[in-house]
């Protein structure tokens, strides 16, 4: 049966990890152990406070841990900041769809800013396998705005191929930014043999839907490419109604979606609708 009570966690360690954001790592009480895949989230709430979605970077092992890089941007995230490590915090999960593994096709990662979180988990098990033709471009607006740095540093020992782009796009019009970003999405491609079988993407949404269609101009398909999308969730389990995008509840249905499908979702939604971007 559904249940919407949370389970009990205990914050087990912290520190900083980019601009204003902080990694946190919990575990598991009594005993409960969560099966989880990369690109699904949970619901997190601080006693008193609130209840938000957080994606996991690395996943729930058998002892039940599990971290989340969280951006300080309002009550929820700056009660965490505050929170010692011993702390006890509600968490309920593991919610939304996972992203495809990909086994032996070719896969270009783009990231933009902290949309390298939700990729984490999928790169660490992608390098566990051998011979998995892998790319991964990261672009973030400053060198202080990286995040995650421990895993990139293990990643490069694993000889993930990783191409780091800086690229403040408030310093530049539009037409520029277009400019750089396909550069870059070049650059990118350039690093594997043939075009991609498959491209995640996560990131500001504007970024993944300029990007999603530059690779469909380059000849990927968009069934090939996947995106993370984030909507204002409240339930986290197609119950309220929060998260619609066009006739789809984002939490259940995603929030992982191939390109094709985020297009007609978008086309069903009034224009004023907003979209938003979130880092
Ligand atoms: C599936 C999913 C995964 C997420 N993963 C992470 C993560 O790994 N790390 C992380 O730091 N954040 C993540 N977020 C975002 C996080 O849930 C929100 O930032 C949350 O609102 C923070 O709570 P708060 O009380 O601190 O801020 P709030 O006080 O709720 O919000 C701060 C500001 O952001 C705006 N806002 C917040 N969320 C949304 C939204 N979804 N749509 C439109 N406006 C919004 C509010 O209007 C307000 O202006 C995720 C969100 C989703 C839906
Ligand atoms: S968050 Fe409630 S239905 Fe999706």
């Amino acid at each position: 049966m559904l249940s919407l009570l949370p389970e009990m966690a205990h914050l087990i360690d912290r520190y900083p990890d980019g601009t204003d954001a902080l990694h946190l790592r919990f575990r598991l009480a009594n005993g409960v152990r969560w099966q989880a895949q990369s690109g699904q989230f949970f619901m997190l709430s601080v006693m008193g406070i609130g209840e938000a979605a957080f994606t996991f970077v690395s996943l729930p092992n058998e002892d039940g841990e599990f971290s989340a890089l969280v951006r300080n941007v309002g009550h929820l995230t700056a009660a965490l900041f505050k929170l010692p490590v011993g702390s006890v915090v509600g968490v309920r999960g593991a919610l939304g769809q996972a992203w495809p593994t990909l086994e032996n096709k070719s896969v270009l990662v783009i990231a933009g800013g902290c949309g390298l979180a939700p990729l984490a988990s999928w790169l660490d098990l992608r390098l566990q396998q051998e011979n998995q033709q892998t790319v991964l471009l990261y672009s973030v607006k400053n060198n202080d705005s990286q995040i995650l740095a421990q895993e990139r540093l293990a990643w490069q020992h694993q000889n993930l191929t990783m191409l780091m782009v800086e690229d403040d796009p408030t310093w530049l019009i539009a037409e520029q930014l277009a400019q750089a970003t396909g550069k870059r999405l070049d650059a990118a491609l350039a690093l594997l043999p043939d075009p991609p079988q498959a491209v995640l993407t996560c990131g500001p949404e504007a970024m993944m839907l300029a990007v999603g269609e530059m690779l469909r101009q380059r000849g990927v398909a968009p069934e090939h490419i996947y995106l993370s999308l984030e909507r204002r969730m409240h339930c986290g389990v197609g119950l309220c109604g929060h998260c619609y995008l066009g006739s789809s509840l984002v939490c259940k249905e995603g929030t992982v979606f191939d390109l094709s499908r985020v297009q007609a979702l978008l086309a069903q939604q009034l224009p004023s609708e907003a979209v938003w971007q979130h880092c």
